[in-house]
């Protein structure tokens, strides 16, 4: 197996290559002055198994997509005989069923379109949901970055933590969470407003009094459901407040308002590189590749 350096990824698609050895194919890139994108892969791939790491995070999701398009049709020309799209933030997996009438469902937009492109097979971190895979043209499998996450904090002195997901749908988040962590687990009730995206959070039968919280979920977008959650722990006289994400988007000023609102430190992964990516799915993604060489 070659493993291709997506423009997006290519810190980490170099990790993935040491941990496993299996050769890196780097990619050339640039953006035309017109806005659109090209890609050349620097490397044969021919009769090879090949894996493209490459995120679709913000900013610049579609363009992500469509570099992670073209680097497959260009492997797919030179040679390759399996294309595995090593996805960790997928972009529009949230759009996994029509809300309201009159919308699409754009995570299977982005799979018929992928897989148009020669893709074969979709692996990524911490989906929303996995009910968007349901109409997949392919076969795609999410992993769970979550135990990685605890570990940083383990590592930290935080063992026996309180693992806390900001919405009951998510537990099964903080009890992975709990797992390495050792401590408690629960979570708040959120409600989201289908029209105005506004949410509404209560902790019910939640008590952390004294206790060092660490807020587990899969993304931080606008901060809010973060902010809202960590006000609540603040109030019930949490000791330590601190929160772990998959997915640290952090758009706007998210960041700023979420330390502003009590929470000590923010930590996330290089599914999206950036100031908070300081746990690497490195490790958890080379995993999953060498057993499926
Ligand atoms: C939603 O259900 C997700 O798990 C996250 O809680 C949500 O996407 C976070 O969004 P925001 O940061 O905008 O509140």
């Amino acid at each position: 197996m070659k493993v291709i350096s997506g423009p997006a990824s290519k810190e980490l698609a170099e990790k993935v290559s040491a941990l496993t050895g299996y050769e890196n194919v780097p990619v050339a890139f640039k953006v035309f002055p017109d806005g659109e994108s090209y890609v050349r892969l620097e490397g044969s791939v021919q009769g090879e198994n090949v894996a493209i790491v490459q995120t679709t995070c913000p900013p610049m999701q579609d363009g992500r997509l469509f570099q992670l398009a073209f680097m497959a049709d260009a492997a797919k020309r030179g040679g390759a005989v399996k294309v595995t799209a090593v996805v960790p933030y997928l972009a529009y997996a949230r759009q996994d069923k029509m809300f309201l009438a009159g919308e699409g469902v754009s995570v299977e937009t982005v799979a018929q379109m992928l897989k148009a492109t020669g893709i074969d097979e979709l692996l990524t971190v911490n989906i929303h949901s996995e009910h968007a895979f349901k109409e997949f043209p392919f076969p795609a499998k999410t992993v769970s970055a979550i135990p990685l996450l605890a570990e940083y904090f383990v590592q930290k002195g935080f063992r026996g933590a309180f693992a806390l997901s900001p919405d009951k749908g998510a537990m099964y988040i903080a009890k992975q969470a709990q797992e390495v962590l050792g401590g408690e687990a629960g979570h708040l009730d959120k409600q989201r407003d289908r029209y105005t995206g506004q949410t509404k959070q209560a902790a019910e039968g939640l008590n952390v009094k004294g206790q060092s919280v660490i807020i587990f979920d899969d993304i931080i977008s606008t901060g809010g459901t973060i902010v809202g959650a960590a006000k609540i722990l603040r109030e019930q006289g949490a000791k330590h407040v601190f929160c772990a994400c998959v997915h640290g988007l952090l758009i706007g000023d998210a960041k700023k308002r979420i330390l502003d609102a009590g929470v000590e430190e923010i930590v996330g992964t290089d599914s999206v590189p950036g100031s908070v990516s300081k746990v690497s799915l490195a490790p958890l993604l080379s995993q999953e590749l060498r057993a499926q060489k």
